[in-house]
């Protein structure tokens, strides 16, 4: 019989949104009357720019005419898409990135876990707790952890402690760590990085030799403008950083898909031989050989978001979930929750009240409000006594949502 990747099985119980969908489904059979609220998965719910839809149905009619049509793409993304990316995400910030050093993509998610397949296995990784799922389960996938520990941690990882106290920015680790996870605007706390913390790690990176993996997924989702929306604003990180962003939540790309990755040309990892190697071109290789580019038609519609009416769209759909997740802190502050976030992200943590456990609390909320959230312990151990609530969803949905947990 074939053998498995035994790796899998130290996998703790399943993906946290899957486990979520089972006790929802499992409510819904119990109670099929129950109107439920969705405020779990960070997904979309507003439909796509227009901009982006017209874009995409003129690429459609061409890819209808002989003149038009378009087979296999370049694997690192159409050069006009990487063009508008560079200019529009990182120069006009002052960031010194080309577009030959983006890699489009079908998502974050999956890019974040692929890079691993560039990186060697002794590699020692620091991520935060809690933190998106998919950086740990993605090393514990390909065999760079041991087992997990009765907490859930996983042997092998620095887990870096997220709280209240050290207002959800991490502390520099204590054991020299070769790779480090960084999600700024965090999902899930919904806390934002300064200019200051950013230099510290890039600081750290440098020193050490570590490669950060930054996510950006969110930043179109912050507010201040003198907070930094990429790592490459950091003097010093294209010597120690990679990128990734996401048309997902900004665009409402979730089902489209299409994202990309910044590697900088000057970014060096170690070979065995001690000799040095361009990470960029070990990850051209591995796209070029695993995979085969976005379609042609989702270039077209991420393309448009770079237009003056996609840009002016996508900055309304950004405000209008930046209401919902201000509404969600003002009514939860209103009657004595303790709320984070949601000022520059998407998502606003908040504390299970009277000591209860996030699964406890995600069960109260779902029987007696009937709105589903994040148990914030599915994010790690120190996310225990937190909920996170998403501002995806409708106004309509949002002020229901709070109309009844308010009145608990
Ligand atoms: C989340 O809810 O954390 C996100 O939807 C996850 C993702 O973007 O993959």
């Amino acid at each position: 019989m074939v053998k498995i990747n035994r790796n899998y099985l130290k996998l703790k119980a399943g993906y946290l949104f899957p486990e979520i969908s089972r006790r929802v489904s499992a409510f819904s059979e119990a109670q099929p009357n129950a109107s439920l609220i969705r405020l779990g998965i960070g997904d979309v719910t507003e439909p796509l720019p227009e901009a982006c839809c017209q874009a995409m149905k003129d690429a459609i009619e061409e890819m209808g005419s002989s003149s038009g049509f378009h087979g296999y793409g370049p694997e690192q993304g159409y050069l006009w898409l990487r063009e508008a990316i560079a200019k529009n995400d990182f120069q006009s910030r002052g960031c010194q990135i080309s577009a030959d050093e983006i890699f489009v993509s079908d998502g974050s998610k999956c890019d974040s876990s692929n890079i691993l397949d560039i990186l060697g296995e002794g590699n020692r990784i620091a991520v935060t707790d809690p933190v998106y799922p998919v950086y740990v389960d993605s090393n514990v996938m390909s065999g760079r952890t041991g087992e997990a520990d009765q907490l859930g941690q996983y042997d092998g990882l620095t887990y870096l402690p997220l709280n209240s106290e050290n207002c959800f920015e991490a502390e520099l680790p204590r054991e020299p760590v070769d790779l480090i996870y960084l999600c700024f605007p965090n999902n899930p706390t919904g806390a934002v990085a300064s200019k200051e913390h950013l230099e510290k790690w890039v600081d750290y990176a440098n020193k050490n030799n570590a490669l950060i993996l930054f996510d950006a997924a969110y930043e179109a989702f912050i507010q201040d403008p003198l907070l930094p929306h990429s790592i490459f604003e950091i003097d010093g990180a294209r010597d120690c950083a990679i990128e990734f962003r996401s048309f997902s939540k900004k665009a409402g790309f979730t089902g489209t898909r299409c994202a990309y990755t910044v590697i900088p040309r000057s970014l060096k990892g170690l070979a065995a031989n001690g000799t040095e190697v361009d990470l960029w071109t070990l990850w051209n290789r591995r796209q070029s050989t695993k995979f085969n580019g976005v379609s042609y038609i989702v270039q077209r519609g991420a393309e448009a978001v770079y237009s003056l009416s996609g840009q002016s769209q996508t900055e309304k759909l950004v405000s209008f979930y930046m209401e919902n997740a201000s509404i969600i802190r003002k009514e939860l502050s209103s009657v004595g929750y303790k709320v984070f976030g949601g000022e520059h992200a998407p998502y606003v943590w908040v504390k299970a009240p009277k000591g209860q456990g996030s699964w406890q609390f995600f069960d109260f909320l779902l029987q007696n409000a009937n709105v589903v959230g994040t148990p914030g312990s599915g994010f790690g151990t120190a996310g225990e006594g937190f909920f996170r609530l998403s501002a995806f969803n409708t106004r309509e949905n949002v002020e229901e949502a709070m109309r009844r947990i308010i009145s608990l």
